[in-house]
């Protein structure tokens, strides 16, 4: 079992992870989800695949518009719990891999939502999101920023006094603790992944650094996301390979 795996298959883990991301301060509730959604538009009539789907909280704004839906995750007790909490998403949630989705049918629309900063292989990652698109289909995804990735350090902290970026251009596996776990991220350059995508062809149609979308003064959570931009966001349309 690789070390993300084990990180997501751990049933503590799980239940803090659980904890932080239903809190109302919540970065995926509050900066995240909202800039997807705004990215995505309307879905309805298409078809949809969420890779890196967790606990299934943006599966469920995902499949009730969607035509067809599919969340995967590699963690397979993630999934469980997903569908514990929604058991109305039991038939469309599976722990997968991406390369052992079938590439047809194909997906009108691709989302991942803050799970790529855990991918070794950005490209060939990227590869096999592209593989999955009808020609013209929409890939969008967040992950951490970079400037986040880059100082394994502060990770954990919540005062942006602490957010030093450091060895930004050194590109490699960070090993941090979060909610009270060992676990890493791969911190590459936005640059990087901005490249990784146009050797995929893909064609990027938008970059975005979201902010929370509540003013909530008391969480220093959110406070901090206003210095420190916590998360990128890419909405990229499948070209067609000559
Ligand atoms: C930080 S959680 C985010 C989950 C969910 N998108 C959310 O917003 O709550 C990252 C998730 O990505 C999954 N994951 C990591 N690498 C993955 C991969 N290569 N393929 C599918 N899922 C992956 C993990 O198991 C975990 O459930």
């Amino acid at each position: 079992m690789s070390d993300k795996t084990r990180l997501f298959n751990d049933k503590d883990f799980i239940a803090k992870f659980a904890e932080r991301r239903d809190a109302p301060d919540s970065v995926n509730r509050c900066v995240d989800e909202p800039q997807i959604l705004a990215l995505l538009g309307d879905l309805r009539g298409l078809r949809v695949l969420e890779i890196g789907c967790g606990l299934g909280d943006l599966s469920i704004v995902l499949s009730k518009d969607a035509e067809d839906f599919l969340g995967i995750d590699i963690s397979s007790d993630m999934v469980t719990e997903a569908i514990r909490r929604h058991p109305e998403l039991s038939n469309c949630l599976i722990s997968k891999k991406l390369n052992d989705v079938e590439k047809h049918p194909t997906y009108d629309i691709i989302v991942s939502s803050l799970a790529a900063h855990f991918v070794e292989d950005i490209e060939s990652f990227f590869n096999g999101v592209y593989e999955r698109l009808v020609e013209g289909g929409v890939f969008v995804f967040s992950q951490r920023h970079p400037v986040r990735t880059s100082n394994p350090e502060v990770s954990n902290g919540i005062n942006s006094n602490d957010w030093l970026v450091k060895r930004y251009f050194e590109e490699s596996k960070r090993v941090f603790t979060w909610l009270d776990c060992e676990t890493h991220n791969y911190h590459r350059t936005l640059s990087t992944i901005f490249s990784s995508l146009r050797s995929s062809k893909f064609e990027i149609l938008d970059l975005c650094e979201p902010t929370p979308i509540v003013a909530d003064n008391s969480s220093d959570r959110l406070k901090e996301c206003w210095h420190v931009p916590p998360i990128v966001t890419f909405k990229c349309r499948r070209l067609t390979k000559l």
